[in-house]
């Protein structure tokens, strides 16, 4: 089923648990070989989540901004983007251009997102899609400004979001989890996969 929060469209359930679970499975090989690390902001705030990316571009944060990287913190190339989020971008992102970046996000019970806009690539007529693992988070949609009414839903294990057309610049973020609400991952917590066209 299908739901529009805002202009933004919620798969819910796309992915069935056998392939949550493939997709886990995908998600750890790549932070095998790109570790999770925790970013900074350009005003040397910790943020609450870790990350990691796959694909031709890594998305990072660190004193000097938040910008795409070719590479790891760490001097590696991105591993590539895992099989099942490629199959997910190809079943709903509506273009034909595959994704050069998948931004891999670790919530644990506490961490959230700010209010935010995806405004770091070259070409917003590409979507930007969004696969939830594990524990329930509270995602919060607003418009193209930031302040303004906001609309909030609970993404579960396995929806997928689409953020197109005139939604592509709206402000979302994740005000909190719901720990304990899933058992894919064994010490609890969320991943979301960001996928995206940089160039
Ligand atoms: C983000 O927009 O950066 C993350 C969204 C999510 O975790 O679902
Ligand atoms: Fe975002």
């Amino acid at each position: 089923m299908s739901v529009d929060v805002g202009g933004i469209t919620v798969h819910q359930g796309l992915l069935e648990p056998s392939q949550q679970e493939a997709l886990v499975e995908q998600v750890r090989r790549v932070a095998q070989a790109a570790p999770l690390f925790r970013p900074e902001t350009a005003r040397g705030r910790k943020m609450s989540v870790r990350m990691t990316s796959a694909g031709r571009y890594g998305w990072i944060s660190d004193r000097a901004g938040y910008r795409y990287e070719r590479r790891h913190p760490e001097g590696l190339e991105w591993p590539p983007i895992p099989a099942i989020a490629m199959d997910v971008w190809r079943n709903v992102s509506g273009v034909a251009r595959d994704p050069e970046s998948c931004l891999i996000n670790f919530y644990d019970a506490d961490a959230k997102m700010g209010m935010h806009q995806d405004r770091d690539e070259a070409n917003f007529e590409m979507p930007v899609v969004s696969i939830s693992l594990g524990d329930e988070a509270l995602f919060r949609v607003g418009g193209p400004g930031r302040g303004g009414k906001t609309q909030s839903i609970w993404l579960r294990s396995g929806d997928v979001a689409v953020m197109g057309g005139a939604a592509r610049l709206n402000y979302h973020g994740i005000d909190r989890l719901r720990p304990g609400s899933s058992r894919l991952l064994p010490n609890g917590g969320r991943i979301n996969l960001t996928l995206r066209v940089v160039d």
